[in-house]
């Protein structure tokens, strides 16, 4: 069966979203050039159209849509757009991340983060105990937005970098990309895991599936691969999921045995536990180290990447939990 290489434009769900996905329906004139003023008086910078509509925006910098002109990409009027929101977004990271003190530093931050409870309320503490394999599936959907591109967003940082940073920054993204073959692409296993799960593996096949929360998470990091201005916030937030990885994973491969799931849906997260574990040290020392000791005015950056990351894991986390302990669907269309 051939692939589907582009994804299908998502339905609106706003004001905003709309005006992008009514856009790109037409080809990219130069009169483009003007800016598109959509309002964005009451829009709110965590809510789903705002996300869907970034979300969009950063996908022409990927694969695109299919059928619309990719001449989009580089459209200033869009970029104008798109610009405005990712001022609400940053606006509201910063509210949710809090002041970061001049005396925090990026590697003392991550070995913060290195100190996993052994007990926790998160959801993947909530599947290995108790969820249910339709839990876990929606779990895999919400997930899809990013598993089917990872690796992408954070390697837009590399022409940024130099030195030893950029080397070992590189080695990770080697095995995130399947370190030369791509049976093994991560993003392949990820549609690996997603056929033995049963669901469709189409490529952002669940873009309209899934809430802001789950959009948020992959937005902030094309965000901050985007610019160069936030290479060091880029740098913290692959730091921090290369970090938390490794127990996460292995919550999930117990969860994933539990529920007698598929080998190829052990797999994946199995593949985390052991070359994550690898990658944590690398990062920690010669990304991060590396990166700050050669620009320690990116110290603070990295610290907002960080705290970036965790801020809008939380948030989903907190949405799975709500909804599951509600005993409903955490998704915005229930899966049959
Ligand atoms: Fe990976
Ligand atoms: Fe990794």
């Amino acid at each position: 069966m051939p692939t589907l290489v582009q994804p299908v434009l998502p339905e609106p769900r706003g004001p905003i979203s709309m005006s992008v996905v009514d856009l790109l329906a037409e080809r990219a004139q130069l009169r483009y050039l003007t800016r598109v003023e959509t309002s964005l008086a009451d829009a709110d910078p965590a809510g789903l159209d705002v996300q869907l509509a970034l979300y969009i925006c950063y996908e022409l910098h990927y694969r695109g849509f299919a059928g619309v002109d990719p001449g989009w990409e580089w459209n200033p009027g869009l970029l104008y757009l798109r610009g405005r929101l990712e001022e609400l977004f940053l606006e509201d990271l910063r509210r949710g991340v809090g002041h970061i003190g001049p005396d925090v530093s990026a590697l003392e931050e991550l070995d913060a983060l290195c100190v996993e409870p052994l007990q926790g309320n998160g959801p993947s503490y909530f599947l290995r105990d108790e969820g249910t394999w339709d839990q876990m599936r929606e779990y895999f959907v919400h997930r899809s937005v990013y598993h089917l591109k990872e690796g992408d967003p954070h390697a837009f940082a590399i022409p940024r970098l130099t030195g030893q940073a950029k080397a070992s920054f590189v080695a990770v993204e080697f095995d995130e990309y399947g370190a030369g073959k791509g049976a093994r692409l991560h993003q392949q296993l990820f549609t690996d895991l997603m056929a033995a799960a049963d669901l469709d593996t189409t490529y952002l096949g669940y873009l309209d599936t899934v809430p802001a929360e789950s959009l948020a998470v992959v937005n902030v990091m094309s965000m901050f691969g985007l610019h160069r201005r936030w290479r060091g916030a880029a740098v913290g937030h692959f730091a921090a999921t290369e970090v938390t990885s490794p127990p996460g994973s292995r919550r999930m491969v117990a969860a994933l045995e539990r529920l007698g799931a598929p080998q190829e849906c052990a797999g994946f997260y199995r593949e985390h536990v052991e070359a994550d574990a690898v990658h944590e040290q690398v990062v920690r020392t010669d990304v991060v180290g590396d990166l700050v000791a050669r620009e320690p005015g990116l110290d603070q950056d990295v610290v907002f990447g960080i705290r970036a990351f965790g801020l809008v894991e939380d948030r989903l986390a907190e949405h799975l939990m709500k909804c599951w302990l509600d005993g409903h669907s955490s998704l915005r269309r229930p899966l049959d």
